[in-house]
């Protein structure tokens, strides 16, 4: 191999967030401003309902930020305290997680990345933006941009899965729709990425846990999302809880200065996850709560997160030992007081009721997007002899069985607090709705659904689903769902997770389906009728037995508010499925982790055998969903067979729908780098685009590799590089994509 071209020292990626004028602005409301008035501004703290606790702290301007305030009444009453009653009247940023939406719901993170939509991820982060802002929340603490390689991990939910690229997708599109076109746009939000970095990777999946990885996993995998978030242009960023590499992530100064200021030159702040400070000293890293506050703040975190008491207090005792300079306070307040004017708190500090109203009228609009978006993010698994689309004719008994059924909590997923529950539409609504006098519908749970451990967030997750069904009745109750089932053409199964069995502290050691779901499925489908699997859940679950016995699966994620429109819609043929998983879908638990962007074997002949009880292939691979359309890509083409270190390439497919219908097919592409300074992963993603189709029509899609898709973190040099090699290039229509080329670098 010929020495590597000149790695590029990759430029900074990030772009100003804050413009000339908000600057100066800053530095003239610095310059009057004391030491405890700035280091107020470090502090941020819980409020969930109205209290008087905080009054005195905004009046005496100890406080920058409230989290969780969901009243609008309540924001406005405490931004009077800070804009009339503090000396120099500065804002609080009120703070939420408006994670998928804030009134009106959106599918789970994990089910947007799965529509692999670019353009829809914006306008629904967008809508959600626009009616929290509303409300008078300025900043959301999403997205979450957290690698997930072990679906154990209860997060995995909130993120885009395994792969990089796609993350770093999401992770754009989402800033872009939550923000705007920049910071301070209108009826848009304070962005924050998070959790900065490596929280996917807690071992064995159990949550908080540490973290280790590589340098070269680090920079090639789950670093890039939030590069690409800072590229474009988020205004906040979280720091994670675990440790990474024996250095809690909050602590951590290469992550929150070298790479994130120095490497990439970001220029906005960085929030503490919730009490994270503090729990420097849990992690065995900090002394006590002064040494935890002062290690944080040196290793670059600008404000605390706390539920009760800010470790930051301790602050000004570090200061007037001379531990921390008052050039180094006014270095971390600067971002904060910049952010807030530049999100024009200063000259809209309150909530407007009448754009509330405007806002609130467009609730239709939005909730047609919502439909959509659970359309899009849908993925067909199975659909042995073309059972789906339901065939009206045919199907004229319809039994609906499963304790997602009438889920109307639990269809919306974790994160979900200004919603109201009477906006949702059921599984059995949308069908309802959607067959009217035409079919006949019964509607059974047949088992309930109960997460044993209590979830620490109950309190906050008020809303829970009512049992559909009282235990008097539980014993009956699955007989009655299989004698409904019996009596039916053809069976819909709506299984999955609830709410709570997903997301934070919600780790499970196992990917079955929770209860005695797979005992009623196992005996609806002895029934010998037509069965589809409807899915409602975050995480791959153990379908080994579903996919030899059920002819129709199609994963709905939590598909929010319009999930039972979504369902109804897509059952019928009214919406063909076109997502593509955004992870690799194991046979079952001791696979994990699995993922398609593994370096090769000294065997690759063997890749499939490395276990001898069972195959080491997925289930369904990464990038995988089918249609109710058939769709050919052939035709790759390479705009050249060589090309020198530092220029570019185009990539061009033609994509046909060979099928029957209109439908949607994400064409991908992935390449491999044959030999270099490191092994390579087998493929990597390196560039998508979701086309729609009429029955017939073809489609040309061209993608481009340079040197952003073609350099990588080398082990061996311990820096970028781009290097000579061949390489192979695979497009499809998931990871196991055939159609390929090569090319040379020189
Ligand atoms: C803790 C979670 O880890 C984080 O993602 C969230 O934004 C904060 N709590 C605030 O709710």
């Amino acid at each position: 191999m010929s020495a590597s071209a000149a790695a590029p020292a990759r430029k900074p990626a990030a772009p100003a967030i804050f413009s000339p004028a908000t600057l100066a602005r800053t530095d003239a409301l610095l310059r009057k401003m004391s030491l405890d008035e700035k280091l107020g501004q470090l502090n941020q703290l819980f409020q969930f309902r109205r209290s008087s606790k905080l009054d005195g702290m905004v009046r005496d301007g100890k406080l920058g930020s409230v989290l969780f305030v969901a009243d609008p009444v309540e924001i406005n009453r405490l931004q009077h305290l800070a804009v009339e009653g503090s000396r120099w009247g500065i804002p609080l940023l009120f703070g939420s997680d408006v994670v998928h939406g804030h009134k009106t719901i959106f599918p789970v993170p994990i089910g947007l990345a799965a529509s692999w939509d670019r353009g829809m991820v914006e306008r629904v982060s967008a809508i959600a933006a626009s009616e929290a802002r509303a409300d008078g929340i300025a900043w959301t603490f999403a997205p979450m941009v957290d690698i997930a390689r072990d679906p154990r991990w209860g997060r995995i939910v909130e993120g885009a899965g395994e792969d990089a690229y796609l993350n770093a997708a999401m992770a754009t599109a989402q800033v872009r729709g939550t923000q705007g076109p920049r910071l301070g746009t209108p009826d848009r939000l304070l962005a924050t990425v998070k959790h900065f970095a490596g929280y996917g990777a807690s071992e064995g999946g159990r949550d908080h846990d540490a973290a280790n990885l590589s340098q070269a996993q680090l920079h090639n995998v789950y670093l890039p999302p939030f590069r690409a978030a800072v590229k474009a242009g988020v205004g906040s960023v979280m720091s994670a809880y675990m440790d990474l590499n024996d250095v809690p992530a909050t602590g951590n100064r290469w992550l929150l200065r070298d790479v994130l200021r120095g490497l990439w030159g970001y220029g906005g702040f960085v929030v503490s996850d919730n009490n994270a400070v503090n729990d420097l000293v849990s992690h065995g890293f900090a002394s006590d709560k002064r040494d935890a506050a002062v290690r944080a703040f040196k290793a670059g975190v600008n404000m605390e997160m706390a539920s009760y008491v800010n470790a930051y207090t301790h602050l000004r005792a570090a200061v007037d030992k001379g531990a921390i300079s008052v050039p180094e306070i006014d270095a971390a307040v600067r971002p904060i007081l910049a952010t807030k004017i530049q999100l024009g708190l200063f000259d809209h500090p309150y909530s407007d009721p009448a754009k509330a109203r405007e806002i609130a009228a467009q609730a239709p609009a939005h909730q047609e997007e919502a439909r959509i978006a659970a359309e899009r993010s849908a993925v067909l698994l199975r659909n042995e002899g073309a059972l789906l689309p339901l065939d009206r004719s045919i199907h004229r008994r319809i039994a609906l069985i499963g304790p997602m059924a009438h889920a109307r909590q639990d269809i919306l997923g974790p994160w979900v607090f200004a919603h109201d529950p009477k906006d949702t539409v059921t599984v059995a609504e949308g069908l309802r709705a959607k067959l009217g006098d035409s079919a006949a519908l019964a509607v059974a749970a047949g088992v309930q659904l109960k997460r044993d451990a209590p979830s620490p967030f109950e309190s906050i997750f008020k809303e829970k689903d009512a049992p559909t069904w009282d235990a008097a009745r539980a014993a009956g109750e699955f007989d009655h769902a299989l004698a409904l089932a019996n009596n039916a053409d053809v069976v819909i199964l709506a299984l999955g997770e609830k709410q709570d069995m997903i997301g934070e502290s919600a780790s499970r050691s196992t990917l079955a389906l929770p209860g005695e779901q797979q005992r009623l499925m196992e005996r609806v489908v002895a029934l010998g009728k037509p069965v589809v699997l409807l899915l409602m859940n975050g995480r791959p679950l153990d379908l080994a037995w579903a996919n030899t016995h059920v002819p129709a699966i199609l994963e709905l994620w939590y598909p929010g508010a319009q999930g039972g429109a979504a369902a109804a819609n897509l059952l019928f043929g009214d919406a063909s499925p076109g997502g593509k998983l955004p992870f690799t879908w194991p046979r079952n638990v001791g696979q994990i982790p699995l993922y398609y962007g593994h370096n090769l074997t000294q065997d690759p002949s063997e890749q499939d055998r490395r276990y001898w009880n069972e195959p080491s292939s997925p289930l369904f691979p990464f990038g995988y969903g089918l249609s109710y359309s058939t769709f050919a890509v052939t035709d790759l083409r390479l705009s050249k067979p060589t090309l020198l270190a530092g220029e570019s390439l185009a990539a061009s497919v033609v994509v046909e729908n060979t099928g029957a219908v209109t439908a949607d097919q994400v064409v991908q592409l992935y390449i491999h780098q044959r030999h270099g300074s490191a092994s390579r992963p087998a493929r990597e993603l390196k560039g998508f685009e979701r086309v729609t189709l009429r029955p017939a029509e073809r489609k040309t899609v061209r993608f481009t590799l340079g040197p952003e898709e073609l350099s990588y973190w080398s082990s061996a040099t311990h820096s970028q590089v781009n290097e000579a090699s061949t390489f192979d290039v695979w497009v499809g229509t998931d990871a196991q994509a055939a159609l390929s080329a090569t090319f040379q670098q020189q």
